[in-house]
């Protein structure tokens, strides 16, 4: 029997990119690129290389180029109109940059290893000026307060675009959770597999918690299947790191969630904490692994205070549903409410504050950090044990 073919959603802009050389086309561009000028990348740029190559990005090709830039930080799309919020870049630094030129073809390296060849259509400046451009737009502040904003002023002042081929995973493809990195083209097939006519996304960087498992089980209620899709690239240093995360995952699909009706991935992509902004950065890449619709709950992909409660749901209204592409399930603040005796929200509760259980993420890392176990109404007892090895692991050393 030939395999299920998954026509459910088409990917952004219509076509799964594929950036992957194979065979002896591969072999002959990584010769080649032995002898051209290496572009080191850094964690970020390593997680964008892998998803550009497998087409999560889709339909980007390359890092972008100026025009696209330049829309995207003012209009949230590319210049040939597709919605895209989020920039996708490659900046160097001007010592670098002065030995390219606009035409060249470069290797992008981790290390000493060649893992891309990038033809360098363009080459512009990236100064403090752009930074900032891009800070207030895309981060909605150019405080260095914000994780975000400080790593992008970290980044050399050139940005390089153009298309990329891969010719070599970068490492973390085999060292970190190689059996959980499905690629949206395997992605697909699996749900194709499952005959599931509608996927709902999950993104996060925290361990689960009740409130997570709520609206993730609340969709599920009205989808065929959840993927559920941590994100496993660079985060900044307090969040609780992917390997203890992923455990926690596990632990709870194994005794929480119908087998048959869950499939866990990692999303190899960098945070950037860019709330709203990436929200719709965050939707359209699970678009491209197959996703029809896509959890938007509380501040995602907040930080700090810097967004509004909402404004990452707020921020879909202002395209035309079709212009996204996948639907957003948008959920209220949900807590455990003891009179409730389960996890509600303000839309089915009616009692007060003083009824709710509820942990910061920062008072919950701190409590790990003690060795204390969290409360059965925040996080199930399975997940809190695996979180409070795993941090006492790393702390061991
Ligand atoms: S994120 O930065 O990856 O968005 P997080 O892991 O905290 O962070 O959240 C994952 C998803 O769950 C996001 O869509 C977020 O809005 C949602 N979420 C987290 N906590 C709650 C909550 N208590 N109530 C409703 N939605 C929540």
């Amino acid at each position: 029997m030939s395999e299920p073919y998954y026509d459910v959603i088409r990917p952004h802009g219509g076509v799964l990119t594929d950036r992957v050389l194979r065979g002896e086309v591969r072999e002959a561009v990584r010769e080649r690129a032995e002898h051209m000028v290496r572009v080191p990348l850094g964690r970020m740029g390593l997680s964008d290389l892998e998803l550009l190559a497998t087409g999560a990005f889709s339909p980007l090709t390359g890092f972008m180029l100026k025009a696209d830039y330049d829309r995207c930080v003012e209009e949230m799309r590319l210049a040939n109109g597709l919605v895209w919020s989020i920039p996708v870049t490659l900046a160097v630094e001007k010592d670098l940059a002065d030995h390219i030129r606009e035409g060249q073809e470069v290797a992008l390296c981790e290390g000493e290893r060649v893992l891309a060849v990038m033809e360098v259509a363009e080459k512009y400046p990236y100064d403090q000026q752009v930074k900032e451009r891009e800070a207030r737009e895309v981060y909605r502040t150019i405080g260095e307060d914000h994780p975000g904003v400080a790593r992008l002023y970290r980044q050399g002042d050139v940005l390089l675009g153009g298309d990329i081929w891969l010719v070599d995973w970068p490492s973390a493809c085999k060292t970190e959770f190689p059996e959980l990195r499905h690629t949206p083209a395997q992605t697909r097939r699996m749900f194709a597999r499952r005959g599931w006519r509608s996927v709902v996304g999950f993104q996060t960087r925290n361990p689960i918690h009740r409130a997570h498992e709520y609206i993730q089980k609340t969709a599920l209620e009205i989808v065929d299947g959840l993927f559920l899709h941590p994100l496993v690239g660079e985060t900044k240093k307090d969040d609780i790191p992917a390997e203890v995360r992923i455990a926690s995952y596990q632990a709870i699909l194994r005794d929480y969630y119908p087998a048959e009706r869950v499939i866990l991935g990692v999303f190899p992509a960098a945070m950037r904490y860019a709330g709203p902004r990436e929200a719709i950065f965050h939707a359209i890449a699970r678009k491209n692994y197959g996703c029809t619709h896509f959890i938007v709950g509380r501040d995602h992909a907040g930080v700090g205070k810097f967004y509004g409660t909402y404004d990452a749901q707020n921020i879909f209204d202002e395209f035309p549903a079709e212009d996204i592409g996948i639907v957003p399930l948008r959920f209220e603040h949900a807590f455990y409410c003891k009179k409730c005796g389960g996890v509600v929200s303000a839309k089915t509760c009616p009692h007060g504050p003083e009824d709710r259980v509820f942990l910061s993420g920062t008072q919950v890392r701190e409590m790990l950090e003690r060795g204390e176990m969290l409360p059965e109404e925040f996080t199930r007892p399975e997940v809190a044990r695996v979180l409070l090895e795993g941090m006492k692991r790393r702390n061991d050393g």
